[in-house]
């Protein structure tokens, strides 16, 4: 018998201000597996990513931790689910009056209602392994953007969560700060993490994702491996749009 896996997406669909932006969307995540999503800006990666966190209700469709369909309207349960379902935004949304481990600390206090104390050994533990131990005294306005970007994906771990949402996390970062925040999500891949992650970043695409969804116009077009993708021959939607990418990035 096959396991059961993480999280199950069945025929999602959402609108917003009238427009279909998302038409039956279906995949499924296996434990420790790395999903990417590529796409056209506009294709609904980060409507999907919402959604999946109930940021946005669907307007129909089912979603699956591990088994459990989630039902929004059961308030309780949603609280549940948001604290197993870690989210990453390309703006780190972190507490600027809060320095790093308070950022880190803060939840493990509020929802899972650690003493100070225990919060905080944990908030430093999380924040060592994102490569921090020095920085948990500085102030948002005193880090870079990779380690804000650190700071948050910390603050994620923190809670345990059973798997995490990537929304093009190296997006907003000046390129000397990209790969310090890729080799941290490399190590939670390497650790078992279960992520689905928005990107761009060919390199590691290629390396790390386990398959990649070709997002395009709310629908998920393709759907495989990197090799079977964005081989040459495979003459897909996703090598022709990743080729372009290319030639943009390197410019005129
Ligand atoms: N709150 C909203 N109201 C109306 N349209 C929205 C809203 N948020 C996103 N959209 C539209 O949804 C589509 C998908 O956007 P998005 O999920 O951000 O795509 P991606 O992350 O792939 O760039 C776009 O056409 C965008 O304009
Ligand atoms: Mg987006």
């Amino acid at each position: 018998m096959s396991e059961t896996p993480v999280l199950e997406v069945e025929d999602l669909c959402k609108a917003l201000g009238g427009k279909t932006i998302l038409s039956d969307v279906s995949f499924s995540v296996r434990r420790g597996e790395m999903k990417v999503l590529i796409g056209p800006s506009g294709g609904g990666k980060s409507t999907l990513l919402q959604c999946l966190n109930f940021l946005h209700i669907p307007d129909s469709g089912v979603i699956r931790l591990e088994g459990q369909a989630v039902d929004p309207r059961a308030r309780k349960a949603l609280y549940g689910y948001r604290q197993q379902v870690g989210m990453i935004f390309q703006d780190y949304n972190l507490f600027d009056h809060l320095n790093a481990l308070d950022n880190v600390a803060l939840a493990l206090r509020k929802v899972k209602g650690l003493p100070r104390g225990d919060a905080e050994a944990r908030a430093r533990a999380e924040l060592a392994r994102v490569g921090l131990s020095d920085k948990e005294k500085l102030y948002p306005a005193e880090l870079s953007g990779g380690q804000k970007q650190r700071v948050s994906i910390a603050r994620a771990l923190a809670m345990d969560p059973k798997v995490m949402l990537l929304d093009e996390p190296t997006a907003a970062l000046d390129p000397e700060l990209i790969g310090e925040v890729l080799t941290v999500i490399r190590g939670l891949a390497r650790d078992g993490m279960t992520m689905i992650m928005a990107t761009h970043q060919m390199g590691f695409v290629r390396s790390m994702a386990d398959e990649i969804l070709f997002m395009q116009e709310g629908r998920v077009i393709e759907q495989g491996t990197p090799e079977a993708l964005l081989d040459v021959e495979a003459g897909s939607r996703t090598l022709d749009f990743c080729t372009h990418l290319a030639e943009f990035e390197a410019g005129p």
